[in-house]
C-alpha cells in the first residue's frame, strides 16, 4: 500500500473511548487522521479533539482534509506527545475524556522515499518524525563506533547479528559513508543470514531499520513521559487507549498501566503502606487485545498491533 493509511482497530479503539458528544479528546498520534475522524464523528455533533503529530507533514494533511469538515471540533498542533503536560492545556484539553496514542509510524511515512523509513522505499536515512530536530539515522551510523552500534541494534532491535551487522557497518564506511536505506539494507543482506527455514518472511534489515527509528527519535522515552502526561490530563472515567506494535513499546506501557492500577510503591516488606500512592488507573482490558484475523488480511499493517486500554480513577 502506497497511499492512505488505515486505522488499525479502528472499531475497538472507539468502543474503547466511547468518545461522547461534547466529550474533549486527544490523538497524540494524528497520522493520517484516520482515528480522529471516526472518534469526531463517534462524538457528534459537538465532541472535540485536539491531535498531535511530531510531523509537520501529517499535521497540514489531516488540517486539509478534516479541518472544513470539522471546523473548530478539530485542533492541531505539531508537537512531540512528550510535551503533552503543556500543549494540552495551552490549546484547552486541561482536562479530557480520552486520549489515543496509536504508536510507531505511518503508511504516508513509510512510502515517503525522502525520508529513508522503509527498506522497500529506499531514500536518505533520515527517520526522524520531526526532520528539524534531532539527528538523522544516517548520522549515527557514521558517529557511533562498533560497540555503540552492537549495543543500540541489540536493545532497540532485539538483533542477534547486532555485533557482525555493527563491525561490517564500521568497516564499510571507512571506504564511503552508509547514507541511503539501500545501502544499509543490502550490506545487512550480505552480513546477516537470511530467515530461518519455515519463519515468517522478514526482511533481514527489518529489526536494525525498527531500532535506528526508535533511537532517532527516542520513542521509548517519548512514550514513558508522553502515558505520564495523558495519565495526569484525564478526568475520572476518561480511557487511556495505546496501541502498540512490537513488545519493547508494549512492555512498557504495560508495566505502566500496572503500576498506576496498584498505586502503591511501598517495598514487598513493608508491612503497611507508608508511599500513600492510590490507584490511578483500572484496566478495561486485561492482556490487552489483538486485531481479527479478517483486519489482518485486509491491512497486514495491523498484524503485529496489541490494544490496551485503561480508565482513570478519583485518585
Ligand atoms: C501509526 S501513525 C498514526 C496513524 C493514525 N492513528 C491514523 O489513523 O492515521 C503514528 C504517528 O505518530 C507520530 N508520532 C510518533 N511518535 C510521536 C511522538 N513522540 N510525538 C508525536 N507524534 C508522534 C508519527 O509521526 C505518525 O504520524
Amino acid at each position: 500500500m502506497t497511499e492512505g493509511h488505515l486505522p488499525v482497530m479502528a472499531e475497538e479503539v472507539i468502543s474503547m473511548l466511547a468518545p461522547a458528544p461534547g466529550s474533549l479528546q486527544i490523538d497524540a498520534t494524528l497520522g493520517g487522521g484516520g482515528h480522529a475522524e471516526r472518534i469526531l464523528e463517534a462524538s457528534d455533533p459537538d465532541g472535540r479533539l485536539l491531535g498531535l503529530d511530531a510531523d509537520g507533514a501529517a499535521i497540514a494533511r489531516v488540517r486539509a482534509r478534516l479541518g472544513p469538515r470539522f471546523g473548530e471540533r478539530l485542533s492541531l498542533r505539531q508537537a512531540n506527545f512528550r510535551q503533552l503536560a503543556d500543549v494540552g492545556p495551552a490549546a484547552g484539553f486541561g482536562a479530557v475524556d480520552g486520549c489515543l496514542f496509536d504508536l510507531g509510524l505511518s503508511s504516508f511515512q513509510l512510502a515517503d522515499a525522502d525520508r529513508g523509513f522503509g527498506i522497500r522505499t529506499g531514500g536518505p536515512l533520515d527517520m526522524r518524525f520531526d526532520a528539524g530536530r534531532g539527528v538523522p539515522a544516517a548520522e549515527l551510523l557514521a558517529s557511533l563506533d562498533a560497540a555503540e552500534l552492537t549495543a543500540l541494534f541489540r536493545k532497540y532491535g532485539e538483533e542477534p547479528f547486532a555485533g557482525r551487522i555493527a563491525r561490517a557497518i564500521v568497516e564499510a564506511r571507512r571506504v564511503a559513508p552508509i547514507r541511503t536505506a539501500e545501502e544499509l539494507a543490502a550490506l545487512i543482506e550480505r552480513v546477516a543470514p537470511g530467515r530461518a527455514p519455515g519463519r515468517r518472511r522478514v526482511h533481514p534489515a527489518t529489526r536494525v531499520f525498527q531500532a535506528l527509528r526508535i533511537a532517532v527519535n527516542e520513542e521509548l522515552e517519548a512514550l514513558e513521559s508522553g502515558l505520564a502526561a495523558a495519565l495526569d490530563l484525564l478526568r475520572p472515567g476518561g480511557r487511556l487507549v495505546v496501541l502498540s506494535y512490537h513488545s519493547l513499546e508494549d512492555r512498557i506501557v504495560k508495566r505502566f498501566f500496572q503500576a498506576e492500577r496498584r498505586g502503591c510503591t511501598c517495598p514487598p516488606e513493608v508491612p503497611v503502606c507508608v508511599c500513600g500512592r492510590a490507584p490511578r488507573l483500572r484496566l478495561v482490558v486485561g492482556k490487552g487485545l489483538v486485531p481479527g484475523a479478517a483486519e489482518i488480511t485486509a491491512n497486514p499493517r495491523a498484524r503485529s498491533a496489541r490494544l490496551r486500554a485503561a480508565e482513570r480513577l478519583a485518585a
